[in-house]
């Protein structure tokens, strides 16, 4: 992995970020946000917001493989309960260890990455944000948002074998690593309609190379038309063919 390099002045502003963090109260932070903000987190939610305007018109989950704490997975729950509150057949799966990395490859994936990496999630909150947004929205006694806790090498193809019904609108691909993205692949996309987006969260990038060399073994990078926002220099997605 490439060391990421900064300027004194991201130094200095990380720094003053940190110390304005650590002296608001949390239900400060809660409510406004955006005073702590970064550029990279906005620019992912206003990724998120843009993809999942994409599927709005698709029948089908949002299943996101590499979960971490969540922050991108209700965000997705929320946008689906907002824009479309009635949508009982849009549930949004989250897949992940919730203990961190499994299934490192040693040739595809760094050489300075292990298990411990991702491992700090609290997922009681995780599942308690959950429950605490079944008490407000429409139709609570269906389901909306569910985690699969697991190897993705072994739960996606389980779980896409117990669920006959699975048909996804959107999967999105941020476990960073080569076998848990082309298990993911070859899992999900049999269940994905034309027009299905699949997103890749680290999309050429060399830092974690193996989550594109694995959309490389599974797809044929020329039958597909792979896009990116000009505002977001790591996600990458293409549509079904
Ligand atoms: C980059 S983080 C995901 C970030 C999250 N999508 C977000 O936007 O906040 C990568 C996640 O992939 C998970 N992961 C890595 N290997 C995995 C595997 N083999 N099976 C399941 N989850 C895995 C890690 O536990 C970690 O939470």
């Amino acid at each position: 992995m490439t060391k990421r390099r900064i300027t004194d002045q991201e130094k200095q502003y990380y720094e003053t970020r940190e110390a304005l963090i650590a002296n608001c109260p949390p239900q400060y932070l809660a409510d406004a946000p955006f005073l702590f903000a970064t550029r990279i987190q906005i620019t992912s939610m206003l990724s998120r917001i843009d993809l999942f305007r994409m599927v709005m018109d698709i029948p089908g989950a949002i299943v996101e493989c590499g979960v971490y704490k969540g922050n991108s997975l209700m965000l997705y729950l929320q946008l689906s309960l907002l824009l479309e509150p009635y949508a009982i057949n849009r549930t949004i799966y989250g897949f992940d260890t919730f203990e961190g990395f499994r299934s490192i490859d040693a040739q595809a994936d760094p050489k300075d990455i292990n298990e411990s990496m991702f491992s700090d999630v609290d997922v009681a909150a995780l599942e308690q944000s959950i429950a605490m947004n079944d008490l407000i929205r429409p139709v609570a006694r269906i389901p909306r948002c569910e985690l699969v806790k697991g190897d993705i090498v072994k739960s996606a193809p389980a779980f896409v074998a117990e669920h006959p019904d699975l048909c996804v609108a959107m999967l999105i691909l941020d476990t960073d690593l080569y076998q848990p993205t082309k298990a993911a692949l070859e899992s999900f996309l049999p269940c994905m309609p034309k027009g299905g987006i699949v997103v890749l969260d680290e999309v050429c990038y060399r830092n974690f190379a193996g989550e594109t060399e694995a959309l490389k073994d599974v797809i044929d990078l020329n039958k597909i038309e792979l896009r990116r926002f000009p505002y977001d220099a790591s996600v990458g997605f293409f549509r079904v063919p």
